[in-house]
């Protein structure tokens, strides 16, 4: 399957859609940002794999700004479109032209704490067990159908970084395990519930 990776910022999780599926049953085609100097486009670079930066600036305005992704993702036959760290909305005619070919991965246990400060919002809640979330995308923040989760305890642990740096390593092992299984069109909606996915693995 042919994948487009978008990214924001660090890219740790590029690297390991990188290191644990490009060149095998899985093409990274390109990676975008929203960002020129996110250091994730370095890592594409490094693996040959072709860039693209559209910041919102240049065009009228973030639906304009994300035609030209979607154009470009098509152009480049992307198929399945990974949000790894992208940190902008994306417009709800962007996610009905990739319906249920957007997956993205968020560091708390969905529904719990969406949007941008999950692990703050979490520690403020007082929470014990923290975690990831692998989803569909849809047109709200952090809602779309959950793929695959996994839960960690930290109790007594109260920084937001350090929590972070552990949630992370779920992600890399998370995110790569869940483009495997929309590679190996292994997903699909309960029709009882179209929210829940049932998974053959
Ligand atoms: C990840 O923690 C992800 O959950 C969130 O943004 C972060 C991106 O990290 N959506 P990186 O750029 O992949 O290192």
């Amino acid at each position: 399957m042919k994948i487009a990776v978008l990214v924001s910022g660090r890219g740790s999780n590029l690297q390991a859609l990188i290191k644990n599926l490009h060149g095998f049953d899985v093409e990274i085609v390109g990676v975008v940002s929203d960002n020129e100097d996110a250091p994730a486009l370095k890592h594409a670079r490094t693996a040959d794999i072709p860039t693209a930066s559209f910041a919102e600036a240049s065009y009228d305005g973030r639906e304009a700004r994300d035609l030209a992704i979607a154009d470009w993702l098509d152009e480049n036959q992307a198929e399945l479109v990974v949000l790894a760290g992208y940190m902008a909305l994306l417009s709800d005619s962007f996610v009905a032209r990739f319906r249920d070919r957007i997956i993205n991965v968020h560091p708390s246990l969905l529904p719990a704490f969406p949007g941008t400060r999950a692990v703050e919002m979490a520690v403020a809640a007082g929470v014990k067990v923290f975690g990831v979330t692998v989803h569909l995308v849809d047109e709200g923040i952090d809602t779309g159908p959950i793929l695959l989760q996994r839960a960690v305890e930290l109790d007594g642990y109260s920084d937001p970084t350090e929590i972070h740096q552990i949630l992370q390593k779920i992600e890399h092992e998370l995110l790569p395990e869940g483009v495997r299984l929309m590679a190996d069109g292994a997903v699909s909606r309960d029709p009882a519930n179209p929210q829940r996915l049932i998974i053959e693995r």
